[in-house]
């Protein structure tokens, strides 16, 4: 894995327009999530368009350490599941790398079982907190025999008789809502999970296609009551996973920032729980055409039009943050660009994302001659419509800060060089190969220009 390549230095520098099509990889979540319950399914489940970084090859072999077969062929990767309540004890600790969602999600897959099960990840995953899966889990009375101040490394040893709990998750997480509904999968009875704030919802869709028993009721304030009932028969399935939103941000924004740019981007999941990227950029003026709305493998999809256009500064609803969470790093480099000032309120759960996204996003700006005011909370920036560029942001092992800061340079007067490009292989594997095809220039490996 990346991980164990020394730091590699990356610049880009601003240079001609940006044409083509593009067709980002697939859905991160949908892909943990595909491995995930297809080895918790019975039988065979077929899955296309994974995408194969390494967050979830580390959770495609945390699955085989569970006694998943898990091989590819062709395109197509092939995954045959144990059944619920049948994973086998593990001989080794599962390490999930970089990946908070792979962890996080399958500590509530397999916390539950009867064996002692050991949790590992890279210097960004240890320091992330792991409270806000351990509580719920500890309710449920599962065992925590090992953590370090609710950190990583973390072994977990399922009880005798697992409860079923109602549990109001208190921050907008679908990590936690999504962990809790798995581990009420192997609990007799009906686990319930509380959502004030609706976040994606890819683990009810598709456990629901897997064949769980799982309703979702939502009430006038938009507070959402998700009730799953255990020990299912899960059964194989045929996915097909769609064009990562997420990835699909840093095209997007790079267009609209390089003059003379026109970009498709094709194949993007539209599942209204992941837009706000698009939704903010159209309202500061990007011209984004959502183009040929089509279902696939039971989502929604489009194609993405996009032009440049000269953007204005915005204040994006609190209420949206959810929708765009891992989107703010790559907006903020849209505002960088954008004349006036963008107000970006109630986003503190960035803080504990791969690195804090806060304070590296607001270091990186002011490395390259970007004003702007971090709060605990909240980011302002003021947009001049150019950045001076010439700096060197600090990534934190976050692969979205080193993309984003990538595209930053594309638009830049002067280069714009990060300390670490490795972790981009953890969610965008062909970001360079594919920029470059769009006209982009990079200095080479290790090299900052
Ligand atoms: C994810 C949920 C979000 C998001 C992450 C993927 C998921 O995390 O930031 O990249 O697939 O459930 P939180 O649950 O911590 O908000």
């Amino acid at each position: 894995m990346s991980h164990a390549l020394p730091p590699r230095s990356r610049s880009a520098s601003g240079g001609g327009a940006l044409n083509g099509t593009i067709r980002v990889p697939g859905d991160k979540s949908i892909s943990h999530r595909a491995m995930m319950f297809g080895a918790m399914a019975r039988g065979r489940t077929t899955v296309s368009g994974l995408l194969e970084g390494d967050d979830i090859l580390a959770t495609g072999k945390a699955m085989q350490a569970l006694g998943a077969r898990i091989e590819k062929a062709g395109d197509v990767w092939h995954i045959d599941g144990l059944g619920v309540g049948g994973f086998l004890a593990p001989e080794h600790d599962l390490d999930f790398g970089n990946a908070g969602t792979g962890v996080r999600l399958a500590m509530g897959l397999v916390g539950t079982s009867p064996f002692a099960t050991r949790f590992v990840g890279d210097a960004s995953l240890t320091a992330r907190p792991m409270g806000r899966v351990l509580d719920p889990l500890r309710a449920i009375g599962v065992e925590v025999i090992e953590h370090h101040d609710n950190r990583l490394p973390i072994a977990l040893r399922g009880p005798r008789t697992p409860l079923p709990i109602r549990y109001r998750v208190p921050m907008a997480s679908a990590q936690v809502k999504s962990c809790i509904l798995l581990a009420g999968l192997v609990i007799p009875g009906e686990t319930v999970v509380i959502e004030p704030v609706m976040t994606r919802d890819h683990t009810e869709k598709m456990l629901e296609g897997f064949g769980a028993d799982i309703s979702v009721a939502t009430d006038a304030q938009g507070v959402r009551t998700i009730t799953v009932m255990g020990l299912p028969d899960l059964k194989g399935q045929e996915l097909i996973v769609p064009g990562d939103p997420s990835s699909a941000g840093f095209p997007l924004v790079a267009a609209l920032i390089v003059p003379g740019s026109d970009v498709v981007i094709g194949n993007v999941l539209m599942n209204p729980t992941r837009t706000g990227l698009i939704d903010t950029l159209v309202e500061m003026g990007g011209d984004i055409a959502i183009e040929n709305r089509r279902v696939s493998g039971g989502e929604e999809i489009a194609d993405l039009h996009v032009r440049y256009s000269r953007l204005k500064g915005v204040r994006v609803p609190e209420s949206r943050a959810p929708s765009m969470i891992d989107e703010y790093p790559v907006l903020a480099v849209a505002a960088a660009f954008a004349e006036g000032r963008t107000e970006m309120p109630g986003i503190e759960e960035l803080r504990v994302k791969e690195s804090d996204r806060l304070a590296a996003v607001a270091r990186g700006l002011e490395a390259n001659g970007v004003a702007c005011e971090e709060g605990h909370d909240y980011l302002v920036i003021e947009g001049k419509g150019r950045v001076p560029g010439g700096g060197t942001v600090e990534t934190h092992l976050d692969h979205r800060i080193a993309m984003s800061f990538l595209v930053m340079g594309l638009a830049s007067d002067n280069p714009v060089t990060i300390d670490d490009d490795r972790m981009i292989a953890t969610s965008f594997p062909s970001f360079m190969d594919d920029f470059t095809r769009l006209g982009a220039s990079f200095s080479p490996d290790g090299e900052a220009a």
